[in-house]
């Protein structure tokens, strides 16, 4: 390859898609390989510079030989060389087997999945607020709860029940790098109550049901908020488990607004008091 870059001198030319590395990679398209491998793909330079902010390493790097050799990509090589990736430069007709095929770009990462230990309710800041999800279906909508949670500066995520992988690749494309950023932890319903009969703040719940404005008074933190799937929306258990129930008020007549959009003006007016400009 004629390179003087020592770090880029361990990358390994690909250009054929009967490699095994490449082959893995594309597996990881399915759940059950990331639910058997712990793996996952984060695709672009904007995904992966906030992996990188996040201290959050890939375990393999693949990109175009052409697009490394200055900014953006050379410094993302760099990073993911030194951290002991396995790096990979392929042809422009293998990464196009490896990407989204609506979203080409020049450069994705195989990242190891984590996940959060619950919080201990005895221990938990003032300000802590924790979103609870259950059964979450789209993950367009878990990526956008992601993000939102990621700018208000919420302690995480609980998915409750079965749930939509936040490891697929829409979910983490719809996260925009959030994923990173984000402590998640999976739970099932019997789990979730049992931290909830802890918890020492408010624990909210929505639904179409309630009779109290999402806005009539203050929230007392640490806030447990709890939203519901997009088709049967909040079960009766967790409902019953809610210290407080609100809605949000809608003038036109529809079932319901989006998830995503729902929990966006949750948690912006559960945050209202300390999130300021
Ligand atoms: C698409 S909605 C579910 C609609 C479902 N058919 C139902 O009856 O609840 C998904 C979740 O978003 C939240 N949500 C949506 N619109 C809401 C509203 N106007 N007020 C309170 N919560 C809402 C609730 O948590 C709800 O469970």
């Amino acid at each position: 390859m004629g390179n003087a870059d020592p770090l880029r001198r361990q990358a390994r030319a690909i250009t054929s898609l009967q490699n095994q590395s490449v082959k893995a990679i594309r597996a990881l398209h399915m759940r059950k390989v990331r639910r058997q491998s712990g793996l996952f793909v984060a695709e672009g330079a904007s995904l992966l510079l906030m992996a990188r902010d996040a201290g959050w390493p890939p375990t393999t790097l693949a990109y175009l030989a052409a697009s490394a050799k200055a900014g953006v990509n050379a410094a993302l090589v760099a990073w993911a060389c030194a951290a002991g990736a396995e790096c990979l430069e392929v042809a422009p007709a293998v990464l196009g087997k490896l990407a989204t095929k609506d979203n080409p770009q020049t450069v994705l990462g195989v990242f190891e999945q984590r996940w959060a230990r619950p919080p201990d309710p005895a221990t938990l800041p003032s300000s802590g607020l924790w979103l609870a999800l259950e059964g979450v279906r789209d993950p367009g909508n878990l990526g956008t709860i992601i993000r939102t949670l990621h700018a208000v500066g919420a302690s995480g995520a609980m998915l409750i029940g079965s749930t939509v992988d936040p490891y697929s690749r829409e979910a983490v494309r719809a996260s925009m790098g959030s994923i990173f950023h984000v402590p998640l932890l999976r739970l099932n319903c019997a789990a979730f109550l049992a931290l909830r009969s802890q918890w020492l703040g408010e624990v909210v719940g929505t639904e179409l049901s309630a009779c109290q404005d999402f806005r009539a008074q203050p929230y007392r933190h640490p806030v447990l908020l709890v939203m519901g799937s997009e088709g049967a929306g909040l079960s009766s258990a967790l409902a019953a488990a809610c210290s407080r129930r609100v809605k949000i008020p809608m003038a036109g007549r529809l079932d319901s607004l989006n998830l995503a959009v729902a929990t966006g003006l949750m948690l912006y007016e559960v945050c209202r008091e300390r999130l300021k400009l």
